[in-house]
């Protein structure tokens, strides 16, 4: 939806429902961050994002954590329509830090099939972590379908596409604070 700047667009109108607010996604976050701080007991945790959902969520998440981190990035791809992935994943950015020895927390925006996250835990326990353990703050019911370890988990969502805090459709909306759903017109209007 291109619209000119005094048109009175705002990105909050192609949203159909809220899902889960702001405030509701910040205060889970200062719990789940209270769970690592526990759990890692001030041990030097290295965070792995995976882009470009993540970056949000990343900012957020390590802005309650006492415990030291350090950051690092992954960016895959996944082959597929836009709305589905297909499980056939591809590396486009890899970690810049060693992960020998480290104990690295990924965190994921949202599990859908759980495919991505499958790759890219075998990939990273063949680095020889001392542990890895996954945070992701949304997950679909299809998640069932690979067995995952999720260490740390925000909300259960519907079977129905979400966007907002990190997700995108065709690259926008990630700037959205909370999490919804799109106005049907938003998806034929191309
Ligand atoms: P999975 O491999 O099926 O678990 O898919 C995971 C990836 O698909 C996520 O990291 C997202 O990039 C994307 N994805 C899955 N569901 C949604 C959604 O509802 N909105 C936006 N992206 C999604």
């Amino acid at each position: 939806m291109v619209q000119g700047p005094g048109s009175g667009y705002r990105l909050d109108d192609d949203i159909e429902d809220v899902l889960l607010s702001s405030d509701r996604i910040q205060a889970r976050l200062v719990e789940l961050a209270g769970e690592i701080d526990r759990d890692y007991a001030a041990r030097p945790l290295l965070l792995v994002g995976v882009l470009k959902g993540a970056f949000v969520l990343m900012a957020d998440l390590a802005r309650h954590l006492s415990t030291p981190v350090e950051f690092d990035f992954m960016a895959v791809s996944s082959y597929g329509s836009a709305t589905r992935t297909s499980g056939v994943v591809r590396i486009i950015k890899d970690l810049e830090i060693d992960i020998a020895g480290r104990h690295v927390l990924v965190v994921e925006d949202i599990v859908d099939s759980g495919l991505t996250l499958n790759y890219l835990l075998r990939n990273l326990r063949a680095r020889g972590p001392a542990s890895v353990e996954v945070f992701a703050l949304l997950s679909k019911p299809d998640q069932t379908r690979v067995e995952l370890p999720i260490r740390y988990h925000g909300f259960a969502v519907p079977n129905v596409f979400v966007v907002g805090y990190g997700l995108d459709y065709a690259e926008r909306y990630r700037n959205l604070p909370y999490v919804g759903t799109l106005r049907a017109e938003v998806y034929s209007s191309g």
